[in-house]
């Protein structure tokens, strides 16, 4: 059954912010038009079984992973920079799985996540100014007049290149790469020798003594698949709505509408006005949904928000994606937590120390200390261990390759450093060795968060 209303291009008819100025109106027809005669990337009875996860977390079992790059690049498409970023997920996956204990759900910011919120329409460069990168299904990050004309043909080698990815997901997820047996070749290249990259050692020569216990007790990869393989899911901030539109599709046995370009698909803080056109598209697919939440979101506009998305109050469909910034947190976070506990609400909350936190280094770059990345996710735990509610996720922006984009970490990344690897097209990313010592923290809260609820139980009397 279809929302009351909607269809996939009642969206059109909405006041919508943050989109490209095509110049050819035909041209960008004909490519959506191709795109509606594509085949699905991915399919609803997958978006369903992340969302039934999802509803596990909400219910207080399970965390919430969800990361990968700020802006995906056609010229950076190539097989190692998947496995890299595969790699580093998974690592981060098993310290929250292991040091955590607790089940982690998988979900990459990958295979279709290209297009920008931009703060300006224009770039200016000494006395040119030029319309803003949009990301590579829009328009090319180089500075000239001809890249940054917003380009379809973008949109069909997005989708192209969304497939590849995922077919190349799909094999390390379930074709041996992601086997346990394999924890320590997933710990190689230069985070191997790097001061997470021992501490990751640690772990899994401890992972790997448990394996060699149930082996003995007969529990192999081989005979066990939940060892041999894992769930992988992709997602990506639905921002360019005609692209959206074209990958959406009637489900063939549930009737329901499902956007077919990702699993989860999130809506930005920028475009989350409850009566403009992003709203309008998302409240009626049936994928589960990510909402980010910023300082600027109060109680009342979220209820709203929420119950426009989320009429049916469904367990899993909506994530809220907290992003205020390591010193806003307290501020911010109670009273959104307790309007939606006193509306009775089922969310996950997640948090994205990310995007809060960006600040330009006297040297001009745009970058992310390390420091105030952990702050925020220090301070999204204790809000929720003060309020009584589950600390469900994380979400970051984090590259497998060795890059110097956000500053400190064990690797204590100078502001004049960041000119030797700054190869992001948008914003900073951690890098290996920085995203597995965030996982590290995030663990250590989670096991605490475990144990203050356990204490908490009732003992049951003995009989
Ligand atoms: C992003 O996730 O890349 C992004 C632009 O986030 P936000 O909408 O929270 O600013
Ligand atoms: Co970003």
């Amino acid at each position: 059954m279809a929302a009351a209303n909607w269809s996939p291009d009642s969206w059109r008819s909405k006041p919508i912010v943050q989109v490209p100025d095509y110049p050819d109106a035909k041209a960008l027809a004909d490519a959506e038009a191709r795109l509606a005669t594509f085949p699905p990337l991915v399919f609803a009875g997958e978006a369903r079984d992340l969302k039934k996860t999802l509803a596990q977390v909400c219910d207080g079992h399970g965390f919430l992973l969800q990361g990968g790059d700020c802006a995906e690049s056609f010229l950076e498409h190539r097989a190692d920079n998947i496995r890299d970023f595969f790699r580093v997920f998974l690592q981060m996956a098993v310290v929250l799985t292991y040091a955590g204990g607790s089940p982690v759900v998988k979900v990459g910011r990958i295979a279709g996540q290209f297009a920008k919120p931009r703060s300006s329409p224009n770039e200016k460069r000494g006395d040119v100014e030029l319309p803003s990168y949009r990301g590579d299904i829009i328009n090319g990050p180089e500075f000239t007049p001809d890249s940054r004309i917003p380009d379809p043909q973008r949109q069909i080698e997005a989708y192209r290149q969304s497939a590849a990815t995922l077919n190349l997901i799909r094999a390390f997820a379930t074709g041996g790469y992601a086997d346990l047996e394999r924890v320590h070749q997933w710990n190689m290249g230069f985070v191997k020798d790097s001061p997470q990259g021992h501490r990751y050692q640690e772990l899994a020569d401890r992972i790997t003594e448990t394996m060699g216990f149930m082996r003995a007790c007969g529990i192999t990869s081989e005979n066990t698949p939940q060892l041999r393989a894992t769930s992988f899911y992709t997602s990506h901030e639905a921002l360019l709505l005609g692209y959206e539109e074209a990958l959406t599709r009637r489900d063939s046995t549930s009737g329901d509408w499902y956007a077919t370009s990702g699993h989860m698909l999130w809506i930005g803080d920028r475009t989350r006005q409850p009566d403009h056109a992003h709203v309008e598209y998302f409240r009626g697919i049936k994928n589960p949904i990510g909402l980010k939440c910023g300082p600027t979101l109060e109680p009342d506009g979220l209820l709203k928000l929420i119950e426009t998305l989320d009429p049916k109050n469904e367990p899993g469909r909506l994530t809220l994606i907290c992003r205020f910034g390591h010193d806003k947190v307290e501020k911010h976070l109670p009273k959104l937590i307790r309007a939606v506990e006193k509306a009775g609400r089922k969310v996950v909350w997640s948090c994205d120390p990310m995007h809060g936190n960006t600040i330009s280094a006297a040297t001009g770059f745009k970058t992310r200390p390390f420091d105030r990345i952990l702050k925020e996710v220090e301070a999204f735990f204790d809000v929720h261990r003060a309020e009584g509610t589950h600390a469900g996720g994380i979400h970051v922006e984090m590259t497998g390759q060795n890059v110097t984009e956000c500053t400190g970490g064990a690797t204590a990344i100078s502001e004049a450093e960041l000119q030797d690897r700054y190869h992001t097209h948008c914003d900073p990313r951690l890098n290996a060795d920085q995203a597995i010592e965030l996982a590290f923290l995030v663990a250590e809260r989670m096991k605490q968060e475990r144990l203050s609820r356990t204490a908490a139980e009732p003992v049951q009397a003995a009989e």
